[in-house]
């Protein structure tokens, strides 16, 4: 039996990395992009490691050069999301590869991509929202009109701040300004962390960007003080195993940590990162947890609850998304 089915509320979704290689190609040859060296034999993204991963990832999306590219992207990405029965999802949205960083045409690519969640919450029953997300290894100084961005457009659709890229460059607390300035502007926040800067990491983002989730966050298990104080604080981890493994950041599906993590109390959430990419669904995710750790219906619905707990969403979303989630 497959876990495609069951109602699923996703967290931790790369709009661009969520993009299906066919998709980036066909774009690609519109625009008469070269993209050699980023897909394989078989049409499958290439890379070896995280540093080849970010590169492959940012030579993907300089394809994405108008609102309309916005538009189908996102079409195709919540086709495939609803496909493996993800009811909500909400997923990082970076202004920095909207039109190569066109910062000025922000609104413009927010909005197409707003036309074509309506239309994909009308046709196939699925609610996205958005996150505005800084790239870490872009610096502080980047992140600053960012985090504007994410200021200017802030409401009931633009509902979180975030932070990827290298987790290994520079400190979480640099990028501290822009995160106080999505607080202001009524913004939650999530940040990566413990994917690869350890548990160190980790403490960064919930003391000095005091977000109340946490991308990846799996190298706590390295601290169990940490471990602790997650759980005590119901901060949230947004745990994407197919990713880790893929990327070699933990060996394997069974030395992952998460079912360790909820164990001992920590807010677990199950995403796939950049499906594509890591050649997950999350469908495939909730299979292999099953295979793994013996997770089944019980873990699964208690998944669905913990991350529509965590939603950035509104009230008023999050009960109706309730609803979806009984009756299926
Ligand atoms: N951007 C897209 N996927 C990412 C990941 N797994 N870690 C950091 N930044 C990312
Ligand atoms: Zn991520």
């Amino acid at each position: 039996m497959s876990w495609k089915d069951i109602p699923k509320v996703e967290l931790h979704l790369h709009h661009e990395g969520a993009a299906p290689p066919a998709f980036i190609r066909g774009l690609a040859q519109e625009r008469d992009v070269n993209l050699t060296g980023v897909f394989d034999d078989n049409g499958n993204y290439l890379f070896g490691d995280f540093a080849q991963f970010l590169r492959v990832y940012e030579a993907a999306t300089a394809v994405l050069k108008s609102p309309d590219d916005y538009r189908r992207l996102t079409l195709a990405v919540l086709e495939e999301s609803a496909k493996h029965g993800v009811v909500y999802t909400e997923s990082f949205i970076s202004p920095d590869f909207c039109g190569g960083g066109d910062l000025g045409a922000w609104r413009e690519y927010l909005h197409a991509i707003r036309e074509a969640a309506d239309e994909a919450e009308r046709t196939m029953g699925i609610t996205l929202r958005g996150i505005v997300t800084c790239i870490r290894h872009f610096g502080p100084d980047r992140a600053k009109p960012i985090a504007l961005c994410a200021a200017e457009t802030a409401g009931d659709w633009i509902v979180g701040f975030g932070m990827g890229g290298d987790e290994t460059m520079g400190a979480q607390g640099d990028f501290a300004y822009s995160f106080d300035l999505a607080r202001e502007a009524g913004l939650r926040l999530t940040t990566h962390a413990g994917e690869w800067g350890g548990a160190k990491s980790i403490w960064q983002a919930v003391r000095d960007l005091k977000v109340e989730r946490v991308g990846h966050g799996i190298q706590a298990i390295d601290d169990l003080a940490l471990v602790d104080y997650l759980a005590e604080h119901e901060i949230v981890l947004e745990v994407c195993p197919g990713s880790n493994v893929a990327l070699g950041a933990v060996p394997s599906f069974k030395a992952h940590p998460i079912a360790k993590l909820r164990e001992r109390g920590v807010r677990v959430t199950v995403s796939t990162d950049d499906p594509p990419f890591f050649r997950t669904t999350m469908t495939r995710e909730f299979d292999e947890l099953e295979r793994t750790f013996g997770w089944g219906e019980a873990e699964f619905r208690e998944l669905a609850q913990t991350s529509l707990d965590a939603a950035f969403c509104d009230a008023d979303t999050r009960d109706r998304i309730a609803k979806q989630l009984e009756q299926t």
